[in-house]
């Protein structure tokens, strides 16, 4: 005899699954379950790389849901704002922690976004059939960029406004009077203002993050119809058993969602140390500049923009001519949309490639990195000269690559892939 509590469990699954029944005949609820999740097989040699694609959409959530209860206690208005963010960080209950939570999430979405994307060069995740992949990779970033941009002027404060107000100068260099007319165009006015701000809050709360949710979308969708590619650079879709499932897949539920669940633990982990304990990351998060008032008659006397875009800045900085330095920095992102077509090696994974594309790899990680440093130095010549040499190679590293990934010798890949338990 079954106790009640059983009965009244299996009626309720009972209704559950006619709700589920109900469902499926008029929309494809179970089918897309299956095919993007408990029946997606993914290579099973999966690695530490592979936690920041599903760390970028978390980021992504806590970026919305945070942004959805700023805005409503933000003012959009050059009167309003600065105090408005202060008000939110003394008097709304708990305004401190969502504000900590969307500022620490900015920078939380670059970490996560670099290394998914050095992943992908790592492991050759952008070379065919992948490439379509790679470019909405690159569109969502080119959007996080200005997602980012344009919440930096929210606040006000001075950083926000003298950033704001070089980066948008920037498009001046466009010759012919072009430049001007455009410059005005984007501000609405002759500098930067109230009709600035909200124009940027607009495009910040709506239109760019509508942008990446589609974009996102379309990367997934774009991904589950190649297949994942893996540390061993092998497509698992080539080695099917009987039943057509890849021999080196495994489904994506339960073994990645668990294990995804373990790189989100480890990564809140350290979100909430910096929420909690260093939320400015010495200036770093949060400009120290910024916790004063826009003014628009005193300009700080070292402007920098924040850590994530500075290996451009220093491109920029790095030329004497305002529209070179503006064109270098577009081609420097250029670059890596083109990525796909200028790598000719034969095999994806830095694994089995040859000394020539690790050197190149390597030095490429470097200069970025010494970009990053010198972009939020104050200008010196030594420097200049650095951040000079420092582009030189990020550029050699997509402008020779077609030539030293055909030099390079590569090593035989082996059939399937290569897993330790
Ligand atoms: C909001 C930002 C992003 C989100 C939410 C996101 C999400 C994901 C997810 C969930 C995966 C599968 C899991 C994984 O491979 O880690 C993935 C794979 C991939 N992503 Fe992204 N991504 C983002 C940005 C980017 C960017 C900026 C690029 C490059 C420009 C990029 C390039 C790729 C590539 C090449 C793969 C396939 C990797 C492989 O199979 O080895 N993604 N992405």
């Amino acid at each position: 005899m079954k106790s009640e509590r059983v009965q009244v469990l299996e009626r309720v699954t009972e209704r559950l699954q006619a709700l589920l029944i109900w469902i499926d005949a008029r929309f494809p609820l179970s089918k897309m379950w299956r095919e993007h999740i408990s029946e997606y097989y993914a290579p099973k040699n999966f690695n530490f790389w592979y936690y920041f694609g599903s760390l970028a959409m978390l980021v992504l959530v806590i970026q919305i849901v945070t942004g959805i209860f700023l805005t409503m206690s933000y003012k959009p208005s050059s009167a309003e704002a600065f105090a408005s963010v202060e008000y939110i960080m003394r008097d709304v209950n708990w305004g401190w922690l969502i504000r900590y939570m969307h500022s620490t999430g900015a920078s939380a979405f670059f970490i996560v976004v670099y290394l998914h994307m050095f992943r992908a060069v790592l492991y050759g995740s952008y070379k065919k059939p992948r490439e379509l992949l790679w470019l909405f990779g690159m569109l969502i970033y080119v959007a996080l960029m200005a997602e980012a941009f344009f919440g930096y002027l929210l606040p006000w404060g001075q950083m926000s406004y003298w950033g704001a107000q070089v980066i948008v100068s920037l498009f001046g260099a466009i010759p012919f009077g072009i430049g001007e007319a455009l410059v005005e165009w984007i501000r609405g006015d002759y500098f930067i203002s109230d009709i600035t701000l909200n124009r940027f809050f607009a495009l910040h709360v709506i239109a760019v993050p509508f942008a990446l949710v589609f974009l996102v979308i379309a990367h997934i969708l774009a991904l589950h119809e190649v297949g994942s590619n893996n540390p061993d650079g092998i497509e698992i879709k080539e080695n099917k058993d009987a039943k057509g499932i890849p021999r080196d897949g495994i489904p994506f539920h339960p073994y990645y969602t668990v294990k995804d669940i373990m790189g989100v633990a480890v990564f809140l982990a350290a979100f909430s140390a910096v929420v909690f304990f260093a939320p400015e990351m010495g200036g770093y998060f949060l400009e120290h500049a910024n916790f004063e008032p826009a003014n628009s008659l005193k300009t700080p006397e070292h402007i920098a923009p924040i850590w994530y875009f500075t290996p451009f800045y220093a491109i920029l900085r790095a030329v004497p001519d305002k529209l070179l330095g503006v064109l270098l920095m577009g081609a420097a992102i250029v670059m890596l949309f083109i990525l796909p077509w200028l790598d000719r090696s034969p095999v994806k994974s830095i694994r089995y490639r040859g000394w020539i594309f690790r050197l190149a790899v390597a030095l490429f990680a470097i200069s970025f990195v010494a970009l990053g440093y010198l972009g939020m130095q104050p200008v010196s010549a030594t420097l200049t000269l650095a951040a000079r040499v420092f582009a030189t190679i990020y550029f050699l590293f997509f402008l020779l690559m077609p030539f030293y990934t055909r030099w390079d010798r590569t090593k035989k890949v082996p059939d399937r892939v290569t897993y330790h338990d």
